[in-house]
């Protein structure tokens, strides 16, 4: 298989994740890197051994040697990267969102297409351990048919724990937009597409000022909502309630729960970084069999039958933010390009995801109900054999 060389644009506070993953496999070499500053590159390329360095992307996107870039840029960035890399001829992998627009998203994907290239964009915490068993349960029909939910991403901003936090209150962010994408694209893998949406949407401060760390005592403007409820009604008649907050400083809600007419299954976490946009983690199940009712004994008692912790043998069981197998989308797509397959962590799906997120706003602002155009076809599940390094390295 031929290696593919990776420019990465984008060095910031995630990329040492992705750099340190992606030297655990031989089908990809990081050559180049770039942010905003030659100083910034070459320091990166010294500590993670990356041939070159360059003083911006777009000598990374010039880079005849380069076949693939990977845009960890802020948001605000990405479309005009993701275009420009695929105008060059390169394959693309970037962070969430796509693009800032669905306009835009829209764009790129048929780029890629008309030119033969690969367009694949983060989350790819879909294909972690905990999501990849819900899906097996769902496929197995054991849930039976779902017919509703509810995931939350619910806390209090990332100010609290992010370096450089500006971009995560301007268009292209927020928590619809930068949290959003873990939970609608883990529900668009466990569901497949939306048919129809709408929502409400507000904020609760104008300004937020950072309580600690590099950026403390600056004055951020929020200029995205900050707290949104949406109901999502997929194309399998599944309906779905979402929110995102950046304005909620606690609350007991789950992070995600599907309600199957056999049974619910429940990621139960109440930590506000943590649910679907981990790896790793506990999927719990309580049965139809095991209602409280259905026994007259434990109803009689008032006691509930525990959730089952539903057996987990997939791989890429992270639970933790400094270190997870952030990347493995890249390489699956990597795989896909040499296996003439479509790559699990879509254009196709991305966009969809970008498009249920516009809607949402739409729906919120314009007080309609809103029907996505775009369709994507349900990535296959994860091979349980999907390596988690390759040895050579
Ligand atoms: N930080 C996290 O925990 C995390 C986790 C998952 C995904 N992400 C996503 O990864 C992306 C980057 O996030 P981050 O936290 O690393 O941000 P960051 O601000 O720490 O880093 C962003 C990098 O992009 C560079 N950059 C920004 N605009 C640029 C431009 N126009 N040209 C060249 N370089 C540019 C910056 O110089 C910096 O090196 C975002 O899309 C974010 O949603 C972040």
């Amino acid at each position: 298989m031929k290696k593919i060389r990776i420019g990465v644009i984008g060095i910031g506070d995630i990329s040492d994740v992705y750099l340190n993953n992606l030297k655990k496999y031989d089908a990809v070499e990081v050559i180049a890197c770039a942010s905003r500053g030659l100083e910034k590159a070459q320091r990166k390329a010294v500590q993670h051994g990356i041939p070159k360095a360059y003083a911006s992307g777009a000598e990374v996107i010039a880079d005849p040697e380069v076949d693939l870039i990977l845009n960890l840029t802020t948001p605000q960035a990405h479309y005009e990267y993701n275009l420009a890399a695929l105008k060059a001829g390169k394959h693309v992998y970037t962070e969430k969102p796509l693009a800032m627009t669905y306009a835009q998203g829209k764009e790129l994907v048929a780029l890629a297409k008309e030119k033969g290239l690969l367009l694949g964009c983060a989350p790819d915490t879909f294909l972690g351990g905990r999501l990849q068993t819900i899906r097996e349960l769902i496929d197995s029909g054991k849930l039976g048919h779902i017919t509703g939910g509810g995931a939350y991403f619910i806390g209090h901003g990332h100010e609290f724990h992010h370096p450089a936090p500006a971009f995560f209150y301007q268009p292209g962010a927020g928590p619809l937009y930068d949290m959003g994408p873990y939970y609608i694209t883990a529900l668009l893998s466990l569901l497949g597409p939306v048919q129809r949406v709408c929502a409400m949407a507000t904020k609760a401060a104008d300004t937020r000022t950072v309580p600690s760390g590099p950026s403390k005592g600056q004055v951020l403007p929020v200029d995205v909502d900050t707290h949104i409820n949406a109901i999502l009604e997929f194309d399998s008649g599944t309906i779905v309630t979402l929110t995102c907050s950046f304005d909620v400083w606690d609350s007991e809600m789950p992070r995600m729960e599907l309600y199957g007419t056999e049974g619910t299954v429940l990621i139960d976490e109440k930590a506000p970084i943590s649910g679907p946009n981990l790896f790793g983690g506990d999927a719990l199940l309580r049965t139809s069999a095991e209602y409280r009712w259905a026994d007259p004994a434990r109803s009689a008692a008032h006691v509930n039958t525990p959730w089952t912790v539903i057996p987990n043998h997939h791989p890429f069981n992270s639970i933790s933010h400094a270190e997870n197998p952030r990347g493995i989308g890249l390489v699956d797509m990597v795989y896909a390009l040499a296996q003439h397959r479509k790559p699990r962590a879509s254009g196709d799906m991305a966009l969809h995801s970008l498009e249920v997120m516009e809607c949402i706003l739409k729906s919120a602002h314009e007080h309609i109900f809103c029907e996505p155009e775009t369709t994507f076809e349900r990535p296959a599940p994860l091979p349980l054999d999907f390596p988690a390094s390759e040895t050579a390295h």
